[in-house]
């Protein structure tokens, strides 16, 4: 079956992974390389069976896969999904789970669909679906940019969300202090260059750059999505 049977291409937000390994493998080596991210997810999610929504190549997916805890790998864009990677994985989207009710104990998503960009229905929307297969009182957790740090500072439009919405929503807000660390200035340039321009990446002469990340958390059933 090709994307157009599954009806998902209308749902998918584009994202430049599955076109450029090269870069994508430069962004998951440098972005949060001490793991602080994983770290926090670790400490949130049961060791239980949980979804990761929007699960890219399957790297964080793979790290939190652990004593006892399986995580299902959730990815509509074909060419993102690593099936040397040791995992269950599903082709699906936010919007539509292809899951059963009270499915899993918990469910995440980093950096995929829950992005500012995604208006307040949308994000409802996606809300509502993750609250139908997380069992009651489990943990959701959505992991976007934060703000307030020189890597959003480079960006000339709005890249983190004020947390206001999600707290509307009902969930409360971590912030992880990590960065981003490279290999090399030239790496740093090349990758920050893509996503904000060269002009803007001419200026870096670091390998570190600082990155704020929000976890907003919050539980299924417990949750103020408009139903
Ligand atoms: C920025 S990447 C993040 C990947 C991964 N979560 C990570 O942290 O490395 C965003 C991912 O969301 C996926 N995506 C796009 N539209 C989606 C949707 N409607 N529902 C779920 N995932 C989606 C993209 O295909 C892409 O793999």
């Amino acid at each position: 079956m090709d994307d157009t049977e599954h009806g998902l291409n209308d749902l998918v937000i584009p994202f430049y992974g599955g076109g450029d390994r090269r870069m994508f493998a430069i962004e998951r080596r440098a972005m949060d390389r001490d793991g602080r991210v994983v770290e926090f997810l670790d400490g949130a999610l049961p060791r239980a069976r949980v979804l990761d929504v929007g699960a890219g190549d399957g790297y964080t997916a793979e790290l939190l896969t652990r004593n006892g805890r399986t995580v299902v790998a959730m990815e509509p864009d074909g060419r993102m999904i690593d099936r040397s990677k040791d995992l269950a994985w599903v082709r699906g989207v936010a919007q539509e789970l292809p899951f059963h009710d009270d499915s899993f104990a918990a469910a995440y998503a980093t950096w995929a669909y829950f992005l500012p960009g995604t208006v307040d229905d949308h994000i409802a929307l996606g809300v509502r679906e993750l609250e139908r297969v997380v069992a009651d009182g489990g943990p959701i957790v959505i992991v976007d940019n934060a703000g307030g740090d020189a890597m959003t500072a480079l960006s000339d439009r709005p890249i983190f969300d004020d947390g206001s919405r999600w707290r509307r929503l009902g969930f409360d807000v971590s912030v992880i202090e990590t960065s981003f660390r490279f290999d090399s200035v030239e790496e740093a340039r090349e990758l920050l260059g893509f996503y904000f321009g060269a002009e803007k990446a001419a200026d870096i002469d670091a390998t570190e750059i600082g990155f704020r990340v929000a976890a907003y958390v919050g539980r299924s059933g417990r949750l103020t999505t408009g139903d």
